[in-house]
């Protein structure tokens, strides 16, 4: 199988399957417990169906939009994850690449692989900052101030991992970052001479935006879940996240909002946006399904503040219903990440690409000619 072959998201993933040490891979395609959330977070588009309409001359269509202040070539972008270069060499880089060229916003989160500054430097389109709030203030301020310098569009406050998730594959496979050395993960990374080959030889392994500040995450080998559980501040609430928002002062969204109650306190707090988010099923399993809780959040507070749905995206189809419900734009994570496992910067190109043809695919089957003439009359509910 070669990236040629890649038609869709399973492709990918299994393409991703191949060339990855099997830590990695399944810390990417694992989720929390049973991960039953992370299963849902994509059948949900499954109880919706779409009602097309016809004879609207749909030989021009256009795919943008606007999000936080952000003109988007398409309604999709790719959502900030961490440690982009245990998946591939060019990690972030490729990401903030292809992104680039397909016109569309990437996340770099606090927990990246290259610099919130190279990646600056690269990219010029528009980016969103992942924060997590950590005990250390100093690295918090740090953070938020570098973001700023490099002039990130947007700044996300990761409110959905207050304490690690529960992934059973990363413990079963003793998945760490860096990676440590143990029999069988050695056995793993043996057998994938190419990435290991990529891992050794390339720049050395480094979380820059935390150096200086924790050695959890950059020289000492930790899980993500014992990241975030032992780093992160469990004390952040409403009024943490105001100040950081009023510190910020500009764009500024909450990212793992799943209440009415909660996006109506973000836009109390002057957030811009919220990723209606469960952290792609990874954080707390049983968790409702972000399209499942779209149409109340929409309903609640989607003339007041830009709602992103994240998480479970697969098909254009799917990036058409939560738009259809009232989304100003869709993200996602494993949507990019099994095509730069398994490809790279052309593999996250192919990934986006794919998804945008679907996207305006979609959009002319609809009969639509812009995503605003996208609304719940074209929707039923099975
Ligand atoms: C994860 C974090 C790092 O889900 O976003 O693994």
């Amino acid at each position: 199988m070669r990236l040629k072959d890649c038609h869709n998201f399973s492709d990918f993933r299994r393409l991703a399957k191949k060339r990855l040490p099997g830590p990695i891979f399944h810390y990417i395609d694992g989720a929390a417990d049973d991960e039953v959330t992370y299963r849902r977070n994509t059948e949900a588009y499954e109880s919706v169906d779409l009602v097309p309409s016809v004879l609207n001359d749909v030989s021009e269509v256009d795919l943008s939009v606007e999000v936080m202040g952000q003109k988007l070539d398409m309604p999709l972008y790719c959502a900030p994850t961490a440690l982009q270069r245990l998946f591939h060499h060019e990690g972030e880089r490729a990401v903030a690449r292809a992104a680039t060229k397909y016109g569309t916003m990437f996340g770099v989160s606090s927990l990246a692989t290259v610099s919130a500054e190279e990646i600056a430097d690269l990219a010029p389109g528009p980016k969103l900052f992942q924060f997590y709030f950590h005990k250390d203030r100093g690295l918090n301020d740090a953070l938020l101030e570098r973001a700023r310098a490099a002039k990130f569009n947007v700044m996300a406050l990761t409110v959905d991992t207050i304490t690690g998730g529960n992934r059973e594959r990363d413990l079963r496979t003793g998945f760490t970052s860096p990676p440590r050395l143990t029999p069988s993960s050695l056995f793993s990374f043996a057998a994938h001479p190419a990435w290991a080959w990529n891992f050794l030889t390339k720049d050395k392994f480094d979380m820059p935006h935390l150096s200086g500040h924790v050695s959890q995450g950059t020289n000492l080998a930790v899980s993500v879940g014992e990241y975030f559980t032992s780093l992160l501040d469990q004390t952040m609430n409403w009024k943490d996240a105001e100040k950081l928002c009023a510190q910020w002062g500009g764009q500024f969204a909450l990212k793992g909002i799943m209440s009415v109650e909660d996006a109506k306190r973000a836009v109390d707090i002057g957030c811009t946006g919220i990723m209606v988010s469960n952290h792609g099923g990874r954080q707390l399993d049983g968790a409702r399904a972000p399209f499942d809780q779209l149409v109340e959040i929409c309903d609640a507070v989607g003339d007041q503040i830009d709602v992103i749905c994240e998480g479970g995206v697969q098909r254009g189809t799917h990036v058409l219903k939560a738009l259809s419900v009232g989304a100003k734009a869709v993200s996602g994570g494993r949507l990019y990440l099994y095509a730069l496992g398994a490809a790279g910067q052309p593999g996250v190109e192919k990934a986006l690409g794919n998804l945008r043809t679907e996207i305006e695919r979609g959009m002319k089957l609809m009969g639509v000619t812009s995503i605003d003439q996208l609304t719940r009359d074209n929707l039923r509910w099975r």
